[in-house]
Protein backbone atom coordinates (compact mmCIF):
# COMPACT_ATOMS: atom_id res chain seq x y z
CA UNK A 1 0.00 0.00 0.00
CA UNK A 2 1.24 3.29 -1.07
CA UNK A 3 1.05 5.98 2.31
CA UNK A 4 0.70 8.80 1.16
CA UNK A 5 -1.21 11.64 3.15
CA UNK A 6 -5.03 10.93 1.24
CA UNK A 7 -4.20 7.41 2.53
CA UNK A 8 -3.05 8.43 5.94
CA UNK A 9 -6.37 10.58 6.05
CA UNK A 10 -8.45 7.46 5.14
CA UNK A 11 -6.99 5.32 7.59
CA UNK A 12 -6.74 7.37 10.43
CA UNK A 13 -10.71 8.37 9.99
CA UNK A 14 -12.55 6.85 13.05
CA UNK A 15 -16.33 7.48 13.99
CA UNK A 16 -16.55 9.00 17.68
CA UNK A 17 -18.85 8.92 20.00
CA UNK A 18 -17.61 12.00 22.23
CA UNK A 19 -15.62 15.12 21.52
CA UNK A 20 -13.85 17.50 23.38
CA UNK A 21 -16.03 20.18 23.22
CA UNK A 22 -13.07 22.63 21.43
CA UNK A 23 -14.70 24.85 18.56
CA UNK A 24 -13.40 23.96 14.69
CA UNK A 25 -12.23 27.39 13.14
CA UNK A 26 -14.06 28.65 10.33
CA UNK A 27 -11.11 27.71 8.01
CA UNK A 28 -11.30 24.21 8.94
CA UNK A 29 -14.95 24.01 8.60
CA UNK A 30 -14.83 25.38 5.19
CA UNK A 31 -12.40 23.30 4.19
CA UNK A 32 -14.70 20.38 5.08
CA UNK A 33 -17.47 22.05 3.39
CA UNK A 34 -15.77 22.08 0.04
CA UNK A 35 -14.59 18.83 0.10
CA UNK A 36 -18.17 17.38 0.78
CA UNK A 37 -18.98 19.81 -2.47
CA UNK A 38 -16.83 18.34 -4.64
CA UNK A 39 -17.74 14.56 -3.94
CA UNK A 40 -19.18 12.99 -7.73
CA UNK A 41 -22.88 13.15 -8.14
CA UNK A 42 -25.16 11.30 -10.53
CA UNK A 43 -25.33 13.32 -13.72
CA UNK A 44 -23.43 16.17 -11.95
CA UNK A 45 -27.00 16.90 -10.41
CA UNK A 46 -25.49 18.22 -6.86
CA UNK A 47 -28.76 18.14 -5.98
CA UNK A 48 -27.87 18.73 -1.72
CA UNK A 49 -28.25 21.22 0.47
CA UNK A 50 -25.44 21.43 3.61
CA UNK A 51 -26.73 22.15 6.77
CA UNK A 52 -24.12 23.16 9.20
CA UNK A 53 -25.55 23.60 12.67
CA UNK A 54 -22.79 25.05 15.20
CA UNK A 55 -24.27 28.67 16.78
CA UNK A 56 -25.01 27.06 20.82
CA UNK A 57 -28.29 27.76 20.85
CA UNK A 58 -29.14 25.71 17.81
CA UNK A 59 -27.30 22.93 18.97
CA UNK A 60 -29.02 23.20 22.92
CA UNK A 61 -31.95 23.28 20.78
CA UNK A 62 -31.67 20.19 18.39
CA UNK A 63 -29.68 18.53 21.29
CA UNK A 64 -33.08 19.12 23.39
CA UNK A 65 -35.12 17.03 21.03
CA UNK A 66 -32.27 14.51 20.22
CA UNK A 67 -32.27 13.45 24.26
CA UNK A 68 -35.64 13.46 23.75
CA UNK A 69 -36.05 10.58 21.39
CA UNK A 70 -36.04 6.96 22.42
CA UNK A 71 -33.10 4.41 22.25
CA UNK A 72 -33.32 2.24 19.65
CA UNK A 73 -33.50 -1.70 21.11
CA UNK A 74 -30.10 -3.27 20.85
CA UNK A 75 -28.40 0.36 21.08
CA UNK A 76 -26.68 1.16 24.44
CA UNK A 77 -27.30 4.55 25.85
CA UNK A 78 -23.62 5.37 26.56
CA UNK A 79 -23.56 9.33 27.13
CA UNK A 80 -24.78 12.96 26.11
CA UNK A 81 -25.82 11.89 22.09
CA UNK A 82 -25.29 14.85 21.14
CA UNK A 83 -21.50 14.13 22.02
CA UNK A 84 -19.98 17.38 23.42
CA UNK A 85 -19.46 17.92 19.57
CA UNK A 86 -19.39 21.99 18.35
CA UNK A 87 -20.40 20.76 15.05
CA UNK A 88 -23.04 19.38 13.23
CA UNK A 89 -23.90 19.05 9.59
CA UNK A 90 -27.25 17.35 7.87
CA UNK A 91 -26.95 16.70 4.50
CA UNK A 92 -30.11 17.17 2.59
CA UNK A 93 -31.25 16.62 -1.10
CA UNK A 94 -34.00 17.30 -3.57
CA UNK A 95 -35.53 14.20 -5.02
CA UNK A 96 -33.52 13.09 -7.77
CA UNK A 97 -32.34 9.61 -8.76
CA UNK A 98 -29.32 9.20 -6.66
CA UNK A 99 -29.99 11.78 -4.22
CA UNK A 100 -29.05 8.95 -1.25
CA UNK A 101 -26.01 8.05 -2.93
CA UNK A 102 -24.97 11.69 -3.58
CA UNK A 103 -25.36 12.75 -0.25
CA UNK A 104 -23.73 9.87 1.36
CA UNK A 105 -20.67 10.24 -0.75
CA UNK A 106 -20.90 13.81 0.00
CA UNK A 107 -20.45 13.17 3.70
CA UNK A 108 -17.88 10.64 3.43
CA UNK A 109 -15.92 13.53 1.55
CA UNK A 110 -16.72 15.34 4.62
CA UNK A 111 -15.35 12.34 7.05
CA UNK A 112 -11.87 12.33 5.53
CA UNK A 113 -11.15 15.90 5.20
CA UNK A 114 -12.00 16.33 8.41
CA UNK A 115 -9.77 14.08 9.25
CA UNK A 116 -6.80 15.19 7.66
CA UNK A 117 -7.02 17.92 10.30
CA UNK A 118 -7.10 16.13 13.01
CA UNK A 119 -10.91 16.42 13.42
CA UNK A 120 -13.01 13.63 13.85
CA UNK A 121 -16.62 12.81 13.03
CA UNK A 122 -19.62 10.46 13.89
CA UNK A 123 -22.90 9.67 11.86
CA UNK A 124 -26.03 9.77 13.82
CA UNK A 125 -29.01 7.71 12.42
CA UNK A 126 -31.17 8.51 14.74
CA UNK A 127 -30.87 12.28 13.64
CA UNK A 128 -31.85 11.02 9.67
CA UNK A 129 -34.36 8.84 10.56
CA UNK A 130 -36.02 10.38 13.77
CA UNK A 131 -35.16 14.16 14.08
CA UNK A 132 -35.26 15.11 10.70
CA UNK A 133 -37.94 13.06 9.43
CA UNK A 134 -40.72 14.58 7.61
CA UNK A 135 -43.08 16.55 8.64
CA UNK A 136 -41.13 17.26 12.62
CA UNK A 137 -40.69 20.42 13.69
CA UNK A 138 -36.90 20.73 13.27
CA UNK A 139 -36.61 19.58 9.69
CA UNK A 140 -39.41 22.79 8.58
CA UNK A 141 -37.31 24.90 10.69
CA UNK A 142 -33.57 23.78 9.27
CA UNK A 143 -34.08 22.28 5.92
CA UNK A 144 -35.25 23.55 2.69
CA UNK A 145 -38.92 22.58 1.79
CA UNK A 146 -38.67 19.90 -0.99
CA UNK A 147 -35.59 18.18 0.45
CA UNK A 148 -34.86 15.25 2.30
CA UNK A 149 -32.47 14.24 4.95
CA UNK A 150 -30.04 11.27 4.19
CA UNK A 151 -27.27 12.05 6.31
CA UNK A 152 -26.07 13.54 9.71
CA UNK A 153 -23.26 14.04 11.89
CA UNK A 154 -21.15 15.43 14.56
CA UNK A 155 -17.56 16.64 14.49
CA UNK A 156 -15.45 17.47 16.57
CA UNK A 157 -11.38 17.32 18.16
CA UNK A 158 -11.59 13.81 19.75
CA UNK A 159 -12.70 12.70 22.85
CA UNK A 160 -12.00 9.38 24.34
CA UNK A 161 -12.35 7.06 21.93
CA UNK A 162 -13.37 3.69 23.87
CA UNK A 163 -13.53 1.02 21.12
CA UNK A 164 -10.68 1.37 17.88
CA UNK A 165 -12.78 -0.45 14.93
CA UNK A 166 -9.54 -0.32 12.78
CA UNK A 167 -9.17 -3.88 11.65
CA UNK A 168 -11.00 -4.79 8.46
CA UNK A 169 -10.51 -8.52 7.13
CA UNK A 170 -12.01 -10.92 4.75
CA UNK A 171 -14.48 -8.92 2.60
CA UNK A 172 -12.11 -8.35 -0.53
CA UNK A 173 -11.64 -10.89 -3.46
CA UNK A 174 -9.12 -10.49 -6.60
CA UNK A 175 -10.72 -12.12 -9.76
C1 LIG B 1 -24.98 4.37 7.77
C2 LIG B 1 -24.23 4.46 9.07
C3 LIG B 1 -24.92 4.68 10.24
C4 LIG B 1 -24.24 4.79 11.45
N1 LIG B 1 -24.93 5.10 12.56
C5 LIG B 1 -24.27 5.33 13.72
C6 LIG B 1 -24.98 5.78 14.86
O1 LIG B 1 -26.18 6.02 14.82
N2 LIG B 1 -24.29 5.95 15.99
C7 LIG B 1 -22.94 5.71 16.07
O2 LIG B 1 -22.36 5.90 17.13
N3 LIG B 1 -22.23 5.31 14.98
C8 LIG B 1 -22.86 5.12 13.81
N4 LIG B 1 -22.16 4.75 12.70
C9 LIG B 1 -20.70 4.57 12.79
C10 LIG B 1 -20.30 3.09 12.74
O3 LIG B 1 -20.64 2.47 13.96
C11 LIG B 1 -18.80 3.01 12.44
O4 LIG B 1 -18.54 3.59 11.19
C12 LIG B 1 -18.28 1.58 12.44
O5 LIG B 1 -18.42 0.99 13.70
C13 LIG B 1 -16.80 1.50 12.03
O6 LIG B 1 -16.00 2.29 12.86
P1 LIG B 1 -15.11 3.47 12.27
O7 LIG B 1 -16.03 4.42 11.53
O8 LIG B 1 -14.48 4.10 13.47
O9 LIG B 1 -14.10 2.88 11.35
C14 LIG B 1 -22.83 4.63 11.48
C15 LIG B 1 -22.14 4.41 10.29
C16 LIG B 1 -22.82 4.34 9.10
C17 LIG B 1 -22.05 4.14 7.83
Amino acid sequence: MINNETMKSILARRSYKMFDGRPIDDESLDTIITAGLYAPTGMNSQPWHFTVIRSPEMLEKVGAARRALPTPPGVPAAGDPMRNAPVMIVVSARDTLTAYEDSCLAMENMFIAAASLGIMSGWDHATVRALFKEGSDLKKELIPEGYTVYAAAFFGYPGPNVKDRGERKGTVEYI
